[in-house]
């Protein structure tokens, strides 16, 4: 079968080991170096058979990432196939795509050109589409996604709430073109980004473009991308290493697997162009083993790279060498931690080593080393391919383009959404968002992970970037943004993150390994309501130690959820230590159970099901519950059917 990436005609004498410095270009505008109507034609079709469905050649986009394939997408595409075989339909197309974002509504397919988007699709479903869809023109109005507040069924894929006010550059082709396909990635112009920086500018201004475009790191800290890569450029040595961060260890993050999945090429290209930047013949991608879809995509990626020339020796015939490995992590913490992640390459227990010598330095196996984020090198080649100027209209002054965030919790739409850097909290919760589940009330959002901080009602204006973000006492991290309302105690989550960072810390410095476990200690002290007057000062105390004097950043944010509660939250903490009492009642052992005598009805079920043997009364005798024995089991608030039960 003719794909866009194989020759026209035997003109074409690009192979990966004769490499024609034009491939990339003459895939989409070609053939460039013989005029021949029926090549042009055969690559126009092959073009637009990718790009552009219409009514007579529709597109039929299944989700198969993570989400969407555990939950059986793969079997929708071989039944969409063999039905459209059987019905022998031939002007519509099945494609197997990336994430489309809304896991919690997968499986989820878009039909092209209509962008038609159906939720929750299973195999009984199919035939329907088919025969409505595809052969009428029709919509299955069922599986149109309904917006949970304003009770309306969403047209297609763009008047849905959590994907109308997104910016997805990053995020585009993921959901659109097959990530095992790279003609799919050729033709949404990747590799020209590359094509680009080695065949018309050096490595110092493709340095210079990265700088330029402002963009900084994607995994946690912000690092300005172009000042890394010009640091490891300028470090001595003939022989240097690029790495892509994959380990996505923070709970509630899956933007990178999502990247990976969906659009692999794109990291794979902008790796390419770093490693041609800074002087790095040779890249790992270090993955966490959770990920086998990822790792089987990027794979995938890889070998197609390497046998059209993308990847290997005399890339386009430049004379540039790029060789790309995976590492597959074992899924800690510490590993995303740079010079953890290094000695785990290594072969060696993944702790974190003092810096300086920074990875820039001294890396892997001790020569000059750069890490980024699967995000930052998916990044670099929409900056080389469309210039500075474009990639600078998004974001604010000091942080550029956008940011892809997983959004959870307790909000009507949970999902990857791609935003541009400014936007407020309030535009992501409540507009693309859809606002609070079951019509509860906001109460704070987590953001950045454990190394991130809680920020309450009175910040949902603030513009999301790196520094105001810092400022408010939290972080924009990998991107997990943890939507809380009034039933979540804000105690509880603090401890919650910690308890994360005490087991994840590696041990190897004293004020991480011991000081977090203190804290926590005091934490859960706190929740079941044995907190003492002076813990908020020992907190406060110790947490601002383990940040100063804990060795690498796992330690040295840790106490950040903790420290952030506590500035905009310590009426919580003052409630449950002096008043014994959780505002949220989410803490159970502060919590009573209680008959409501005006409801209850004397059935006795509730003292059927009570595996203490607290609840006492009778058809005579009101029903009461001995507090001093409850051990707050909640059987029986499910039990009774007439509401009679209630916490306090
Ligand atoms: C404990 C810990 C875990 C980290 N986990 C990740 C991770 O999973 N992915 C990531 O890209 N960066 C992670 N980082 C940040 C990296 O060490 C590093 O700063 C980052 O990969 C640099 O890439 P960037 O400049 O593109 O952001 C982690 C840092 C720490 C301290
Ligand atoms: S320009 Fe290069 S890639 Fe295009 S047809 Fe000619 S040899 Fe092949
Ligand atoms: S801060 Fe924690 S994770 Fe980092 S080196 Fe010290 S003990 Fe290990
Ligand atoms: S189950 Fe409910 S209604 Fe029945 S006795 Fe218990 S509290 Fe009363
Ligand atoms: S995995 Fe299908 S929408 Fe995310």
């Amino acid at each position: 079968m003719k794909v866009l990436v194989n020759p026209c005609c035997e003109k074409c004498h690009h192979t990966a080991s004769t490499p024609c410095s034009d491939y990339v270009q003459c895939r989409t505008e070609g053939p460039l170096c013989h005029d021949d109507v029926s090549c042009k034609q055969q690559r126009q079709r092959l073009m637009s058979l990718i790009l552009e469905p219409d009514r007579r050649n529709k597109q039929i986009l299944v989700c198969n990432g993570t989400g969407c394939f555990s939950s059986g997408s793969q079997t929708l595409i071989d039944l969409l196939r063999e039905g459209l075989a059987a019905r022998g339909i031939d002007t519509a197309d099945v494609r197997s795509t990336g994430c489309h974002g809304f896991c919690e509504q997968g499986p989820t397919v878009i039909i092209e050109p209509d962008k038609t988007f159906y939720t929750k699709v299973k195999e009984e479903d199919i035939s329907e589409i088919i025969e409505k869809d595809i052969l009428r023109d029709e919509k299955v109005e069922r599986l149109l996604y309904e917006d949970p507040v304003s009770g309306k069924l969403a047209a297609n894929f763009e008047t849905v709430n959590l994907f109308a006010k997104q910016k997805r550059i990053i995020l585009d082709n993921c959901g659109k073109i097959d990530p095992e396909e790279i003609s799919h990635y050729l033709a949404k112009d990747g590799y020209k980004g590359l094509a680009k920086a080695i065949q018309t500018m050096s490595p110092d201004e493709v340095v210079e473009e990265v700088k330029k475009s402002g963009l900084r790191g994607r995994g946690g800290a912000g690092f300005p991308t172009g000042l890394k890569w010009s640091l490891c450029r300028q470090s001595e040595g003939a022989k240097k290493y690029v790495i892509c961060n994959a380990d996505e260890g923070d709970p509630g993050a899956f933007m990178d697997r999502g990247v990976l999945e969906g659009d692999p090429h794109a990291v794979i290209e902008g790796m390419l162009i770093g490693a041609y930047a800074i002087g790095a013949d040779e890249g790992y991608i270090y993955c966490r083993a959770e990920y086998p879809l990822a790792i089987d995509r990027l794979r995938t990626a890889i070998a197609q790279a390497e046998e059209n020339g993308l990847l290997g020796n005399n890339i386009l015939n430049s004379g540039f060498n790029f060789k790309l490995k995976i590492k597959a992590g074992a899924g800690a913490f510490v590993c995303g931690e740079e010079t953890a992640l290094i000695a785990s390459i290594e072969g060696k227990r993944g702790m974190p080593t003092v810096r300086p010598p920074y990875p820039a330095v001294k890396g892997l196996w001790g020569k000059p080393t750069n890490i980024n984020n699967v995000e930052t090198w998916a990044n670099v080649p929409y900056i080389l391919r469309n210039g500075t100027d474009w990639y600078t209209q998004f974001g604010t002054e000091k942080s550029k383009g956008t940011k892809i965030f997983a959004l959870t919790g307790k909000v009507n739409n949970t999902g990857l959404v791609e935003v541009p850097m400014g936007i407020t909290l309030r535009d992501i919760i409540f507009d693309i968002g859809g606002g609070i589940k079951d019509g509860n009330q906001f109460k704070a959002v987590q953001i950045g992970g454990p190394s991130g901080g809680c920020l309450p009602e009175e910040m949902l204006d603030i513009k999301v970037d790196y520094d105001n973000l810092t400022a408010a006492g939290a972080m924009v991290g990998s991107g997990g943004l943890v939507i809380l309302d009034n039933t979540t105690c804000m105690v509880d989550i603090a401890r919650f993150f910690l308890s994360f960072t005490q087991k994840e810390s590696c041990g190897k410095c004293t004020p991480c390994r011991e000081g977090t476990k203190r804290l926590l200690e005091i934490l859960i002290r706190i929740t079941k309501g044995e907190g003492k007057a002076e813990d908020l000062d020992t907190l406060e105390n110790l947490a601002k130690v383990i940040k100063r004097t804990s060795l690498c950043g796992l330690g040295q944010t840790a106490p950040n959820p903790l420290l952030a509660t506590l500035r905009y939250f310590r009426h919580e903490y003052e409630a449950h230590i002096f008043e014994k009492r959780c505002p949220a009642h989410a803490c159970t052992a502060l919590m009573e159970y209680t008959v409501d005598n005006e409801k209850c009805k004397r059935c006795g079920q509730c003292s059927k099901v009570c595996p203490v043997g607290c609840i006492t009364g009778d058809k005579d005798t009101p029903y009461v519950i001995d507090t001093q024995k409850c051990i707050k089991c909640g059987a029986c608030l499910k039990k009774c059917k007439f509401n009679a039960i209630s916490l306090a």
